[in-house]
């Protein structure tokens, strides 16, 4: 005979199933991932192609960086980062080849300002560099600078970058199409108090490809799951075909800009509701679309959006939700990494964002199923990333590759990395090594060195 209780578990067991059953969707099936390898080769190879570069979603761009560290690099540095959560300013003295002194300041970078105008942006980067290097004593040096820009550039030189587009929450006008280093030159000449020597502009995954490399040798590839995502890797010059710089040299490094596979459609078969709600509320719709299912300025608003589906469903929560649930970007990201951390079967970190968002009678059931959807929307996340790694690492065919990693989602998750690591291990040619390193703090220190490496030829 059922007991009340029992019949009460049967209910909910029911809702449980149901949400598995509508959660099918959020995973990649191998046969989907294959599909995702040949699209994304084939929109590496479209970028890297003269003749199709115009059409490619994954652009490929090159980016004059052409030799990796040789942990001969000295001297003092500074640089710029600007592109994550927070713009930084850097000095850093790189003394030996594992030797190196690093003082930083984070600043602000109001809302009003990242979607105000470039002037006031440059000018708001220029007047940060001139208190940092009065605060650090170096006001009256005229140091070499690195400028970590994390945004979509076509290079024309190592120190000339005009911006394609705004990527995550940057929209300031007049910059698309401008060289972005002059616009900082310009701000500091305008300012007429300090002096700097601009040595490279870079993406902060190529500053990781370079602090790994700095270390370890094999390091070929630089990755970022952070804000955005974005991937960096060393490719032989003939296949750079829009390459005009140094080809007596046998490398270029490549700044992929994968955040934009998908752009033109090649991701609808994968893609969601929830993907698509996200990108229709974002600040470029149609754009950045396999960013957008990875990075951390989305996922937890990817999380919110199929709980509150199946709240409304009753299928969760009893069917009642809160204001803040159902309140855009209120489900941060930083809320997926803590619930996925709570040890399996308990809850506690998942009761206390579920209490903050105002759910303060979600059952244990609820729990667990509101656990659920945070796996599906990680993993899809890191299986997405694993899949473009993978095609990198199976197009290079070295027998040995070290992949630096670096940005939030990376680094706070509890998953990622295991995640990432046995989802590559099946895609990756079994006769290839690998290996994924933590990169520390790639945009900062690979300003610093790509500054150097530059210097190193002056
Ligand atoms: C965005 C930017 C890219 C950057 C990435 C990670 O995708 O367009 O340049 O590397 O975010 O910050």
């Amino acid at each position: 005979m059922k007991t009340d209780k029992t019949i009460e578990m049967g209910v909910k067991s029911n809702q449980s199933t149901m949400i598995r059953e509508q959660c099918q969707e959020l995973i990649l099936t191998p046969e989907k991932i294959t599909e995702l390898e040949k699209r994304f080769l084939y929109e590496i190879n479209r970028g890297l192609s003269k003749e199709t570069h115009s059409k490619a979603d994954i652009k490929c761009f090159v980016t004059y960086v052409q030799d990796l560290p040789n942990g001969k690099e000295r001297g003092k540095f500074l640089a710029l980062d600007l592109g994550g959560t927070n713009f930084r300013v850097l000095l850093i003295h790189l003394k030996g080849e594992n030797d190196f002194e690093m003082q930083s300041k984070i600043y602000a970078i109001p809302q009003h300002i990242m979607l105000g105008t470039g002037v006031q942006l440059f000018d708001h980067i220029a007047e940060c560099l001139a208190n940092f290097m009065k605060e650090h004593a170096v006001f009256e040096e005229r140091l070499p600078l690195g400028f970590t820009f994390s945004f979509p550039l076509v290079q024309l030189g190592l120190t000339k970058g005009l911006l394609v587009r705004w990527t995550k929450g940057f929209n300031c006008s007049g910059v698309v199409g401008e060289d972005v280093v002059q616009l900082l030159k310009d701000s500091i000449a305008r300012r007429g108090d300090i002096e700097i020597a601009v040595m490279a502009i870079l993406n902060d995954s190529t500053g990781t490809l370079m602090s790994c490399a700095h270390r370890n040798h094999d390091c070929k590839i630089g990755i970022i799951i952070g804000t955005g995502s974005n991937a960096c890797y060393v490719e032989r010059v003939e296949n750079a075909e829009l390459f005009d710089g140094d080809t007596s040299k046998p490398y270029v490094l490549i700044n992929t800009e994968w955040g934009a596979f998908g752009d033109n459609g090649a991701l609808d078969f994968v893609r969601t509701e929830y993907d698509r709600d996200v990108d229709k509320y974002s600040i470029n719709p149609g754009k950045q679309l396999q960013e957008k299912m990875i990075s951390g300025m989305y996922m937890g608003e990817l999380v919110r959006l199929v709980v509150v589906k199946f709240t409304k469903m009753g299928l969760l929560f009893g069917g009642q939700g809160s204001d803040l649930l159902f309140t855009r970007g209120q489900f941060f990201t930083k809320y997926v990494s803590e619930i996925e951390a709570d040890d399996p079967g308990t809850y506690n970190n998942c009761r206390m964002i579920l209490e903050e968002l105002g759910l303060v009678d979600a059952t244990d059931e609820d729990c667990a199923n509101v656990r659920f959807i945070c796996e599906c929307v990680s993993s899809r996340a890191a299986h997405l990333v694993s899949t473009g790694i993978a095609v990198l690492i199976n197009k290079m065919d070295e027998p040995s590759v070290t992949v630096g990693v670096d940005g939030s989602v990376y680094r706070f998750h509890p998953r990622f990395h295991n995640l990432m690591y046995a989802k590559l291990r099946q895609l990756v040619k079994p006769h290839i090594q690998f290996d994924l390193m933590l990169s520390e703090d790639g945009s900062g220190r690979g300003a610093a060195l790509v500054a150097a490496v530059a210097s190193r030829e002056n």
